[in-house]
């Protein structure tokens, strides 16, 4: 059942490359994107104006990553929220607006109950959900399922790569109705994404360095993560990973935020991770982080650095350095997470914790 490895959880980010496959898998014919149960029809896509996403938790990080495609493939607005807070709030919503609800249970109490609430103010519900048939994706317009397989580990990480994949594909299938991107070029971007389970694999194959560093780092009692652009989810996520398994403060930060508060906490020996934009991808963000890695070092930071292999500056600079493929930029998130999974889950086992089933966390929120 755990397929030889310790835990459900390492058994789970080793089947990253499949869930992706089996995702995107049928989603392309006939030079077309298709979603799943799709109860709004091409001019129901045609007609929004307005997208939200709702979700908690690392479905939520998934969303905040996949806002910068839906925005740059589709030009229509996209926000993300905490399913917790949209409900409570009041957001404007009308027919012409899409929430795109992201759960991998399909059952998580506050994420249902804002799928009501915008049902109530008639938008129209997408459900993007790992398990079939559960009350979220029932009571949605449509769904679009993930194809992870059953996740047992209490921390998701399969279902998180499908996620964003998921929310890639219904940018994609917008971008197609609405006509902001040319058939070929909507082709081109599923084509590209086809490639990263590839990638994802590379990654995992590479991850022994990773384990020793997380050992090495297994007794630190802060953590920081930052990222830029998609990159900045990325660091929200690499740090929840690592406060549930390993119960350590860790935190993700945007990096053009250091100097408005963050750097305080910057101080001799400090661990800080940072997810590298592309170099040749985002020449301006990535010479922005090096200026971020130039600041905190002054300061006594130790730096963790994931980075692609052409980029020289990272690796020059860097006091570890985590390689990955390199990704076209908004792809980059599915390969960037993969060494911080293993980092949380490989500090976590050092420290003795047991990383399917991390204290006072359940699989399923049930409760608001
Ligand atoms: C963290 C984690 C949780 C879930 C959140 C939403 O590793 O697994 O943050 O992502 O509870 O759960 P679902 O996706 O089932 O709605």
């Amino acid at each position: 059942e755990k397929g030889g490895y310790d835990y459900f959880m390492l058994k789970e980010i080793a089947e990253q490359p499949e869930a992706l496959e089996s995702t995107m898998s049928g989603h392309l014919q006939d030079g077309r994107i298709v979603l799943d149960e799709q109860r709004l029809s091409d001019q129901d896509l045609r007609d929004v104006d307005k997208v939200f996403v709702v979700a908690c938790g690392t479905a939520y990080h998934a969303g905040l990553i996949a806002k910068y495609a839906i925005e740059h493939w589709t030009r229509l607005p996209v926000e993300v929220e905490l399913a917790s807070e949209f409900r409570y709030r009041d957001p404007v919503l009308g027919r012409s607006t899409l929430v795109v609800a992201i759960s991998q249970s399909g059952e998580t109490a506050d994420t249902l109950e804002a799928v009501r609430h915008a049902k109530d103010q008639k938008a129209r519900v997408l459900a993007i959900c790992n398990t079939n048939g559960a009350q979220i994706p029932r009571e949605s317009d449509a769904v679009l399922y993930t194809h992870a397989g059953p996740e047992i580990g209490v921390a998701s990480t399969k279902c998180f790569l499908a996620q964003i994949a998921a929310a890639y594909l219904v940018g994609l299938a917008l971008a197609q109705a609405l006509g902001t991107k040319y058939q070929d070029e909507v082709v081109r971007e599923f084509t590209e994404l086809e490639q990263i389970p590839a990638a994802v694999q590379t990654v995992l194959e590479q991850m022994e360095p990773v384990r020793e560093l997380a050992r090495s780092f297994a007794s630190s009692d802060t953590v920081l993560f930052l990222g830029r652009h998609v990159g900045y989810p990325v660091a929200l996520e690499g740090a929840l990973k690592l406060k549930e398994l390993a119960y350590i403060h860790a935190e993700g930060f945007a990096a053009g935020e250091l100097k408005h508060g963050p750097i305080a906490l910057i101080e001799d020996g400090l661990p800080v991770i940072i997810v590298m934009p592309s170099p040749t991808g985002r020449a301006l963000l990535h010479s922005k982080m090096v200026s971020n890695i130039r600041e905190i070092q002054a300061r006594g930071a130790t730096t963790i650095v994931i980075a692609e292999p052409d980029d020289e500056a990272a690796a020059a600079i860097a006091d570890h350095l985590i390689p990955i493929p390199a990704t076209p930029t908004l792809l980059q998130p599915l390969v960037s997470t993969v060494p911080l999974q293993v980092f949380a889950a490989t500090v976590a086992q050092s420290r003795g914790y047991d990383v399917d089933k991390p204290r006072n966390l359940a699989k399923s929120v049930t409760v608001e």
